[in-house]
């Protein structure tokens, strides 16, 4: 990481010294990006440009592509104030662009997350399209349950697609459920999901479902370190499950047989390396039918699994 990524504030447009002409001028939209390009480049920020675009087009209130019939455009002074604010935060606190702008997109579905839930991630997609493969009836009035729900991602999005489904929601965070709750009213699905605190399956202790869904925390303590620093802004309940990650899918395994109605399906989401381990838990646990499902980079992210006895 360069020193100006860990020092200098951050001006959208030159402020130092020598270059005090150039802050004082007009700046275009154009203009703009090429340098916050740079900078965030020069931080080590993967996706620099795309970055950039984002937060200006949240700056001057417009949407992205019409960044690029505005190229030319001088951007205001307030305009220039606002964007120079987020750019400092992206790049020396390197807060994650959804927590920035307080929301995220999600199987086409506007999220608002914030530090108390996870960002849902595009690969998270992957366990929604799992889900729903196994209940292709878009009339389904199956029983689905989503453990750990963050943001209400996956519930949400099952709920939009099955909307004669029974959809329950659980988080250990109460903080998490009171934004997935807030999601579901502004998506005008709230009648339709119902949340509930707790513990894995504490919550739904004599229950039974068709479907079960979990994107749990799947990271393992000791990579604490080598992480993105964007990850600080998430909270650890999300992130962390003990030295080898596998802490609360190892439960939520030997648990779920309990809660499934005979025939009924357990997807769960995990890290690539950790898709080995996760099926023979399931093998030993007397799922049957194990099945791997890959992301778009054509990793193993999903597997699957059915319940047949009673
Ligand atoms: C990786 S995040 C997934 C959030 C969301 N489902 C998504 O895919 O974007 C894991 C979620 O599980 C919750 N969680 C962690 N441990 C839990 C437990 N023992 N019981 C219930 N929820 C738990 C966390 O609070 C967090 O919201």
């Amino acid at each position: 990481m360069s020193e100006q990524g860990t020092s200098a504030p951050a001006p959208a447009g030159p402020t130092s010294r020598s270059e005090q002409s150039g802050a004082d001028r007009s700046w275009t939209v154009l203009e703009l990006l090429r340098w916050t390009t740079d900078y965030f480049d020069r931080v080590g920020i993967d996706s620099a440009r795309l970055d950039a675009e984002v937060l200006l087009a949240h700056a001057l209130e417009i949407d992205r592509l019409r960044l690029y019939l505005d190229y030319e455009k001088p951007v205001l002074a307030e305009e220039r104030d606002r964007f120079r604010a987020l750019v400092k935060r992206r790049a020396q606190e390197r807060v994650p662009v959804s927590l920035l702008l307080g929301r995220r997109e999600f199987w086409s579905l506007e999220l608002r997350v914030t530090s108390d839930v996870l960002t849902p991630r595009p690969e998270t997609e992957t366990l929604v399209e799992a889900g729903l493969s196994k209940l292709p009836d878009p009339g389904s009035r199956a029983r689905i349950l989503d453990l750990g729900t963050g943001s209400g991602a996956i519930a949400l999005s099952l709920a939009s697609e099955r909307p004669q489904a029974e959809i329950t929601a659980t988080d250990l965070s109460k903080a998490a459920l009171q934004i997935a709750t807030e999601n579901a009213d502004h998506l005008r699905i709230g009648e339709r999901v119902r949340f509930v605190v707790g513990d894995l399956f504490e919550p739904v202790a004599a229950e039974r479902f068709d479907l079960i869904v979990s994107n749990p925390p799947y990271v393992a303590r000791d990579a604490a370190r080598s992480l993105p620093p964007e990850l600080a802004h998430e909270p650890e309940m999300a992130l962390f499950a003990g030295c080898d990650g596998l802490d609360v899918i190892r439960r939520l395994i030997a648990e779920a047989g309990e809660h499934l109605s005979p025939g009924g399906w357990l997807f769960i989401e995990h890290s690539p390396e950790q898709v080995e381990t996760i099926e023979q838990e399931l093998t030993r646990a007397g799922f049957e039918e194990v099945e791997r499902r890959f992301d778009l980079a054509r990793r193993p992210r999903v597997v699957g699994a059915r319940w047949s006895k009673q």
